[in-house]
């Protein structure tokens, strides 16, 4: 059964293919490389020992993307990863995330639909919750309003691909609430990779311990939790990955819309992660407190019960593997994809 992937050389696209070709699926990946290298391909490949079929094409291109499903014929489902993820960037390049979020989808929603392809699992985020009315956050927790247009394209593509299933029961639907996903898979070999100065917390506090930053800042300690520190459900990359192959084995039972929160259940606060890394690492990595970022909530963490039900999916990493494995691939790969 084939299986196409728009952003399927970036983090978690990279870990869901492995787990895709490991499952005995065909794999086609759709990225134009913006915020990936291809070499995370290769890597899947040296990983799994199979092939892929990789397109270097953008999903606002409707030519290119129309040309991509010509040639692949009989695609069963996509997974969509493709997308722009930076909250802050996104504050300051509105018409950028639009464009590439929302027209991208659109695009590559009309090119399934002229193909006949009418099963997609989406790449959402625990990001549309807002500042969440309850917590734990089960799926019936209502959406909130969104503080950035990085979470406004999560909220409007929910929406579109539901109206999608509305107007046509033939289209499938699988909105996948990720929480906060870190790690890397075991081999050390594919990993995060992000450009410039991370933004989010595991890969600074990677960079810290491998000496390439000189010390994390704590986004505040006086938020009410037990340490006065942030607290958010980390889930490990590879445990996300699979989700996606559980989603496909819903999907084909023709399920409509349905709505999952990919997470552990567990918060961990930003200490506790800086302890867990720093075991891992062998050293303890510095840090100061500082202000408050703007934006940030202290509690954050999934009910992640309907996903056990349903899918038959249930998270199997803790913390320390994921800095563990965050170590790994840190450490052998120091600048990323560009190491020599
Ligand atoms: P990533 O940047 O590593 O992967 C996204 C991939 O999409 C990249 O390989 C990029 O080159 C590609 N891409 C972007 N625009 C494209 C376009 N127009 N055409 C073709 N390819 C394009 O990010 P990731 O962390 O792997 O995230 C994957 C998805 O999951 C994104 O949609 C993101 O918003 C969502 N998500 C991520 C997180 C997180 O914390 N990493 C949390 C919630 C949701
Ligand atoms: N933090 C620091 N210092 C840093 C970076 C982060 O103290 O240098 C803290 C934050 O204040 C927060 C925690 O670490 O308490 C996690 O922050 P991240 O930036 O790693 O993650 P967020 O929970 O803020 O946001 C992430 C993604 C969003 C997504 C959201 C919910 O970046 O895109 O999870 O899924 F919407």
């Amino acid at each position: 059964m084939k299986i196409l992937v728009t952003g399927g050389a970036g983090y978690i696209g990279s870990h869901t293919c492995v787990e895709l070709l490991n499952a005995g699926y065909d794999v086609v990946v759709v990225d134009n490389l913006y915020n990936a290298s291809v070499k995370s391909l290769d890597r899947v490949q040296q990983i799994t020992g199979k092939s892929l079929t990789f397109y270097n094409a953008d999903i606002t291109d409707a030519e290119a993307m129309n040309a991509v499903f010509e040639k692949e014929q009989d695609v069963a489902c996509v997974i969509h990863f493709a997308g722009l993820k930076a909250v802050g960037e996104s504050v300051a390049k509105p018409l950028e995330y639009y464009r590439n979020n929302i027209t991208g989808t659109l695009v590559l929603c009309e090119a399934m639909r002229s193909h006949g392809v009418k099963n997609i699992i989406f790449s959402s985020s625990a990001t549309v919750y807002g500042d969440p009315a309850f917590v734990p956050i089960t799926e019936q927790c209502p959406k909130g309003t969104p503080t950035n247009p990085y979470g406004w394209t999560k909220h409007m593509i929910e929406q579109m691909l539901t109206d999608l299933h509305t107007a046509d029961k033939d289209w499938n639907v699988i909105l996948l609430r990720y929480f906060n996903p870190i790690g890397a898979h075991k081999s050390g070999l594919i990993g995060e990779d992000p450009k410039g100065i991370p933004n989010n917390l595991l890969p600074y506090v990677a960079q810290v311990a491998i000496g390439k930053l000189p010390c994390l800042g704590i986004f505040g300690d006086d938020y009410d939790t037990p340490d006065g520190t942030g607290v958010r459900d980390y889930i490990h990359v590879v445990d996300l990955a699979l989700g996606h192959v559980a989603a496909i084995n819903r999907i084909k039972e023709n399920p409509g819309v349905k709505v999952y929160n990919l997470g552990t259940g567990k918060g961990y606060s930003v200490l506790d992660v800086v302890k867990a890394f720093g075991k891992a690492c062998g050293r303890e990595v510095p840090y100061r407190i500082m202000p408050r970022r703007p934006g940030d909530i202290a509690t954050y963490y999934s009910d992640a019960t309907l996903a056990k039900e349903e899918l038959g999916w249930e998270a199997q990493y803790g913390i320390e593997e994921m800095c563990e494995d965050s170590w790994r691939w840190q450490s052998s790969n120091p600048d990323g994809y560009e190491t020599k």
